[in-house]
């Protein structure tokens, strides 16, 4: 594989049909945008009297709710978490916050879930740019943050992920986000600069990384604030890349994963495993990362260690976001594939539309 593919641009041009590239270029400045519109957009006062916030998606519209689950499991004072599926926590209730987020607004479990939301007291919001969900939404004067960026959902993360941290901010369960935001900026662009098309592939961390995974299968971790994360490179890993990706969480996987580092004994030198690392994990669980790669090394896996950015944990999470979704367009293009389109996921869909 001629692997100088990665920097001539008209080369991404041709696989890249629908510009996937552009998307990961305008991921800081989303941010920002995300951001100042959740800031002005006025939810109703009694939303702030609730003690669970349930945030229901698929794909890449739940992803955002998972990543700030992650970033605020040690301080909210409430559980938070993301319901995935047609069926709703039979705990939701009248002080139960439930975000449905959709990016296109039709998709059947959300909608599913969200009818059952309904039928509750639960303080509703919906996030979308469309669809069913507006309309279900608006005909009974439920907030409905709406946003218009034509993308295929998960690159439109900032618009899933940022406006929940500052509605949870807002309604005073969590702490103020302002100044992570402020950093997470430039962070990225930095971030962006290091690892873009244009930085040749000798001096560019993201595609070398993207090299090392082809033809091989990556099998990616995390911890605390990065364990979402290594769920989003599996997920990216799948809608980019058209490849097989798996992802495991510490400090679980400790006590399972690394027992079976043995066989099927030719896939050893198949796999590749990614640790997603911050500074800002505790140290006993840094320790567990060096130990697991002794284990790696001794069972003759590849690894890679890839680390993230910022001072604090919101620019950690989304630097180590957009490292991962940059390796999983270059890993697209190595594979001669074009990023955007996810024809499994419309030949599913529509197979259940007929079948209704
Ligand atoms: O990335 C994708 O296209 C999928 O994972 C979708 O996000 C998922 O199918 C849900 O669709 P939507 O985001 O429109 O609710």
């Amino acid at each position: 594989m001629d692997t100088t593919i990665l920097d001539d641009s008209l080369t991404l041009k041709k696989y890249d049909r629908e510009d996937m590239l552009t998307r990961l270029q305008e991921m800081p400045s989303l941010c920002q945008l995300a951001w100042r519109m959740a800031a002005d957009f006025n939810l109703p006062p009694e939303y702030a009297n609730v003690d669970k916030v349930v945030i229901s998606g698929m794909g890449g519209s739940a992803i955002g709710g998972d990543l700030v689950t992650s970033l605020v499991a040690t301080e909210a004072r409430i559980p938070i978490m993301t319901c995935r599926g047609y069926q709703l926590p039979a705990f939701v209730d009248d002080r139960t916050l439930l975000i449905a987020s959709s990016y296109s607004g039709n998709t059947e479990e959300t909608l599913t879930a969200f009818e059952q939301a309904l039928k509750t007291g639960a303080k509703k919001l919906a996030i979308t740019t469309g669809g069913k969900l507006s309309t279900m939404a608006e005909r009974r004067n439920i907030p409905v943050f709406s946003f218009d960026y034509k993308a295929q959902p998960r690159a439109a993360l900032p618009f899933s992920l940022i406006p929940i941290l500052c509605f949870l901010q807002k309604l005073g369960l969590i702490s103020d986000k302002s100044r992570e935001i402020v950093e997470t900026v430039p962070t990225l662009e930095k971030l962006s600069r290091r690892i873009s098309e244009s930085v040749p592939i000798d001096r560019n961390l993201a595609k070398q990384l993207s090299v090392r995974l082809h033809q091989h299968l990556p099998v990616v971790y995390g911890a605390g604030i990065a364990s979402e994360v290594a769920r989003r490179w599996k997920t990216q890993l799948n809608e980019n890349s058209k490849a097989w990706s798996f992802y495991e969480v510490f400090p679980e996987l400790n006590h399972n994963a690394i027992v079976g580092y043995q066989f099927p004994a030719e896939l050893a030198g198949k796999i590749l495993v990614v640790l997603l690392r911050s500074p800002l994990l505790p140290e006993r669980v840094l320790l567990r990362y060096q130990v697991t790669c002794q284990l790696l090394e001794q069972a003759r896996v590849d690894y890679q260690i890839v680390d993230g950015d910022g001072d604090y944990p919101l620019g950690q999470v989304m630097s180590l976001t957009l490292f991962g979704d940059y390796v999983s367009y270059y890993l697209a293009i190595l594979y001669q594939v074009d990023p955007s389109p996810v024809k499994a996921i419309d030949f599913l869909k529509e197979r259940l539309a007929r079948n209704k």
